[in-house]
């Protein structure tokens, strides 16, 4: 089994199950009596239709013991360059003010800059709201993004500490030609500090995330998905994350009739076969395919009992 661990991270290809997945999974922690808060990174925000609450981009309480949000980086974006513009424009004179807010607009659809944005508002809710939950669930968009948030603590660091040691030349320059005109030495730099300030929750972030997380990787069994999923847990494993679960999803149950489905579920044995073969160092988990889509309580209570049978979540009380 599983050990627990108090923050599971659900990753996987598009449209595997990935947000149907995290949803029960801390639907069940929260059943347990655990305070629970599920977090969708996904721009598509599918949870809100999942569990038909109404979510925004701060935590609402939808079941007892059960909170959700999904993060809009959009607006984080867009609320992260507006406060750089205003710090900007307090240290720069007129004449490249339209320049600098050239750059600014372009930052703002900027690669890089929605996934930084991500990576702040997972900052505050799984390090400074640590206290608030004992377990939380993020809900991750599709593998290739997920992995990149997840070197990216690392990325970002460089790029902030290269920025803040830019920033502290100019200054030093600044306070030596200031001693030679017995001017006194400026005042600490905000930008520095904010710098600084915004490098270290990064590193928070990433030591959280190394040292309290479970990766799940869901896909289903068929050809590509299996590719995307072996890859994944590769490039996980080299970063040192711990990898939880596989769970293949949408598999036909035994008893769905018909010759069509016969011969689906023979294929699917088949791409079974060989996720056992590639990935059976893990614990692989199978998740029927539900003759609908999964929306509200007791399709969820399903696919947490196709989880549960398997162990899933692990034991709150694990250590
Ligand atoms: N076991 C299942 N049985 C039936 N339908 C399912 C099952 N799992 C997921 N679905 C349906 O498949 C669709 C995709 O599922 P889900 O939204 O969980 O995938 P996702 O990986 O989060 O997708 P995305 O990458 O777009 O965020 C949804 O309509 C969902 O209801
Ligand atoms: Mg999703």
């Amino acid at each position: 089994m599983t050990p627990a661990r108090t923050v599971t991270l659900v990753g996987g290809k598009g449209g595997v199950g990935k947000t149907t997945t995290a949803a029960a999974l801390a639907s069940a922690h929260a059943a347990a009596g655990a305070r629970t808060l599920l977090v969708s990174t996904d721009p598509a925000h599918s949870t809100g239709d999942l569990l038909q609450a109404r979510l925004g981009d701060e935590p609402t309480e939808v079941a007892p013991s059960l909170w959700a949000v999904e993060i809009d980086a959009e607006a984080t974006a867009d609320a992260h360059v507006e406060r750089v513009r205003a710090d900007a424009r307090r240290l720069v004179g007129p004449e490249i003010r339209a320049t600098v807010d050239r750059h600014l607009d372009l930052a703002k659809r900027g690669a890089g800059t929605l996934e930084s944005a991500i990576l702040d508002r997972l900052a505050a809710l799984l390090v400074d709201d640590a206290a608030r939950y004992d377990r939380v669930v993020v809900d991750t968009a599709p593998t290739g993004h997920t992995l990149r948030l997840l070197a990216m603590p690392e990325l970002l660091r460089g790029w902030v500490g290269g920025l803040v040691r830019q920033r502290e030349r100019v200054r030093g320059l600044d306070r030596s030609l200031a001693n030679l005109t017995g001017d006194d030495a400026p005042p600490d730099d905000p930008v520095v500090e904010r710098l600084r300030a915004r490098a270290d929750r990064l590193t928070a972030l990433r030591r959280r995330i190394h040292e309290d997380a479970v990766i799940h990787l869901v896909c289903v069994p068929e050809r590509l998905p299996i590719e995307e999923t072996v890859r994944a847990e590769a490039a996980l494993r080299e970063a040192d994350l711990r990898i939880g679960a596989i769970v293949v999803n949408q598999v036909l149950p035994d008893d769905a009739e018909g010759a069509f489905l016969a011969a689906r579920r023979e294929q699917q044995g088949v791409h079974l076969a060989d996720i056992d073969r590639r990935l059976g160092h893990r614990q692989v988990v199978h998740v029927p395919q539900l003759p609908h889509d999964v929306r509200g309580p007791d399709d969820l209570a399903a696919i947490r009992a196709a989880l549960a049978a398997a162990g899933l979540p692990a034991d709150p009380q694990a250590p």
